[in-house]
């Protein structure tokens, strides 16, 4: 039998469990531990698809405590360099209320103590000023045009520590920064897929009001899974049909995130 490869990696955050039916299961282990679950994979539309959930199918791992290190080394040695990367987020702005479709193209990192690199041992600093592929964007972004859902284009996207929610001074505080969105997740997986030269494409669903926006009681997870739930199929939809339309050549600045640095460890099929 083949070895067991993919091309583009979905890494889905609560409530994706499951997003593909696959032929394939793989349990990878990694340098740095266990990813969340096995992998699946799928061919879907002639591309080869490696699924993995975030939290684990039982969502038995808060964001805190994620091995994402694990999950993208993993991703990158199936042959993933393309990722999309479904996601739930509060929202600091009225106007994203829950239900919205958003493509983030900024971040701001407010975790503490994750494990957030793969350069531990000597300094390798990977440009991070654009944190996600602009190509994947643009192929997320065109693809809902089309299929004529609305999809908004842009917002930055704070990521905090967690697990608990946010109070409503922070969240105002960083509202009145001008960040669009909150997640617990976005960090450092984004960077991670930049330090072994990954494309990295956020689709973030708003579930709820972040607290800062003064409306009942603060965030419930209740409700966030609820809205996340009822949203899922256009969600799916849009994550699926994106696979369809990305290019199987890429020419983005991600592919030249290592260029010219002397790396301390053999990344996967890098060089
Ligand atoms: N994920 C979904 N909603 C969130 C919120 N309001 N804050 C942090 N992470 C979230």
């Amino acid at each position: 039998m083949a070895e067991p490869s993919a091309e583009i990696g979905i890494i889905g955050g609560s409530g994706f469990y499951s997003l593909i039916d696959g032929a394939q299961e793989v349990t990878l282990s990694t340098p740095y531990g266990e990813p969340s679950d096995p992998i699946v994979l799928a061919d879907i539309a002639d591309r080869k698809v490696a699924f993995i959930p975030r939290h684990g199918r039982d969502h038995r791992h808060p964001p805190h405590r994620i091995n994402y290190r694990a999950n993208l080394w993993a991703l990158r040695s199936l042959g993933v360099r393309q990722i999309l990367a479904p996601c739930a987020v509060g929202s600091l702005r009225p106007e994203l209320g829950p239900g919205m479709v958003v493509v983030p193209d900024q971040l701001v990192d407010r975790t503490s103590g994750r494990a957030q690199t793969y350069f531990d041992v000597s300094a390798v600093h990977v440009p991070f000023a654009d944190p996600y592929c602009q190509i994947g964007r643009d192929v997320v972004l065109r693809g809902a045009a089309e299929a004529g859902e609305d999809c908004v284009d842009g917002g930055t996207m704070v990521v905090i520590e967690g697990p608990r929610f946010s109070t409503r001074a922070e969240s105002q505080w960083y509202a009145a920064q001008g960040w669009a969105l909150i997640n617990m997740t976005g960090y450092p997986e984004a960077a991670l897929a930049r330090e072994l030269a990954m494309c990295y494409v956020p689709i973030a669903l708003v579930t709820d009001l972040d607290a800062g926006l003064g409306i009942g009681s603060g965030v419930r997870q209740d409700e966030v899974f609820q809205i996340f739930d009822a949203n899922l199929p256009r969600l799916r939809a849009l994550v699926l049909s994106t696979v369809a339309r990305l290019p199987a050549e890429r020419t983005c600045e991600c592919t030249r995130a290592l260029d010219g640095i002397d790396l301390p460890i053999e990344i996967p099929g890098y060089g």
